[in-house]
């Protein structure tokens, strides 16, 4: 049995639902220039399941690498804290909680009284891992919360005071440009109290083939993810966007330090919208921006975070050094 799932209110948005805010977008993205789609709205349904695919691509080596981290380390992260208080465990952009269920049962292990709460802007995501973890943890006191990253903040303020754990996992904070991830780790800082802890995955710079292999999978999974935006603008705003008429195209910005995607339009043509009552027009090998996933040096996360006001407390690597899970807390007495 899967556990209800609480939506967070919108606030501060002229739209009121998710495809709403999806027209909302596509009208900025699609006359802009260069055009862009925000990376928020790969995560329909189809687009979470197509994500749980990359994540077992062969030539994606984020989770495997992450994995390996919270299964080696995972009771070493949990380790201090007060097994007499209880604890809550909140991820932002949680997804289907595939590595989070490790750090969870070292958690349940050291039978601190714990409470989930897996937050995500995809319902399919929370209903996939709620499915999961109702399956592996019966006793799991677990409530799933559907919104966005800064909903989600918000929400945490209001939170009654208890020890608590913050998971931004997976590399999620390498899809805010770096200005952005510093507003939001002292948005996140200013939330929480003195003594909370944060556990931020993100991915390192490396040799830039391996990283241009994971964004350009040999199966062809990132490619229908991306493509899979095209389809949910079909799907949902009833436009006649013809899916094989783009091309995927995954890079490395070195400037940025950035993989970034992209949809190219391989032709002339004109692209119809109805929920907009709009047409758009895109030029031959004119390029949509669909996502960037910043890559990091150690010493930057470390210097992001401290500015942020957090005390780093561990970094955690795979055997390779290709991904770190910087282990954070917060300090606010004087
Ligand atoms: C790259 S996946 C990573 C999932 C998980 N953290 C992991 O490590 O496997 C990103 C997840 O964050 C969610 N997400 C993306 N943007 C979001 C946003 N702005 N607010 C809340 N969730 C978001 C997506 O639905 C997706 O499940």
């Amino acid at each position: 049995m899967t556990t209800e799932i609480i939506e967070l209110t919108k606030e501060n948005s002229p739209a009121t639902s998710r495809t709403e805010q999806l027209a909302l977008d596509v009208l900025m993205g699609f006359t802009s220039h260069p055009k862009y789609i925000p990376p928020i709205h790969f995560y329909d349904a189809k687009g979470s399941q197509i994500f749980q695919k990359i994540m077992s691509a062969k030539d994606y080596y984020l989770t495997e690498c992450e994995l390996e981290i919270i299964k080696t380390h995972g009771k070493s992260m949990i380790s201090g804290f007060d097994k007499n208080q209880k604890l809550q465990v909140i991820e932002l952009g949680a997804g289907d909680g595939y590595k989070t269920k490790h750090l969870i049962e070292a958690v349940l292990d050291s039978n601190i009284d714990t409470t989930y709460y897996p937050i995500d802007i995809s319902k399919q995501a929370l209903e996939d891992l709620s499915e999961r973890f109702s399956k592996f943890f019966p006793d799991l006191d677990i409530q799933c919360l559907q919104g966005e990253y800064f909903q989600s903040l918000k929400w945490l303020r209001a939170q009654p005071t208890c020890q608590r754990l913050v998971l931004f996992l997976g590399s999620n904070i390498g899809n805010f440009r770096r200005p952005q991830a510093e507003v939001f780790l002292k948005t996140l800082w200013n939330v929480l109290q003195d003594g909370d802890y944060v556990l931020i995955g993100a991915d390192l710079k490396k040799d830039i083939d391996k990283m241009l292999w994971a964004y350009n999978d040999r199966e062809g999974y990132t490619k229908d993810f991306n493509i899979n935006l095209l389809s949910r603008i079909n799907r949902e705003l009833g436009a006649n966007i013809d899916t094989s008429k783009f091309q995927h195209y995954g890079t490395y910005n070195v400037k940025l330090g950035a993989m970034e995607s992209f949809l190219v339009s391989l032709e002339k043509q004109s692209v119809q919208v109805d929920a907009l009552n709009r047409k758009f027009e895109f030029k031959a090998f004119e390029a949509i921006h669909v996502e960037s996933s910043y890559k990091y040096l150690c010493s930057e996360m470390k210097e992001m975070a401290n500015h942020a006001g957090f005390s780093l407390q561990n970094v955690y690597y795979d055997s390779k050094k290709y991904f770190a899970d910087f282990f954070l807390k917060v300090h606010k007495k004087i």
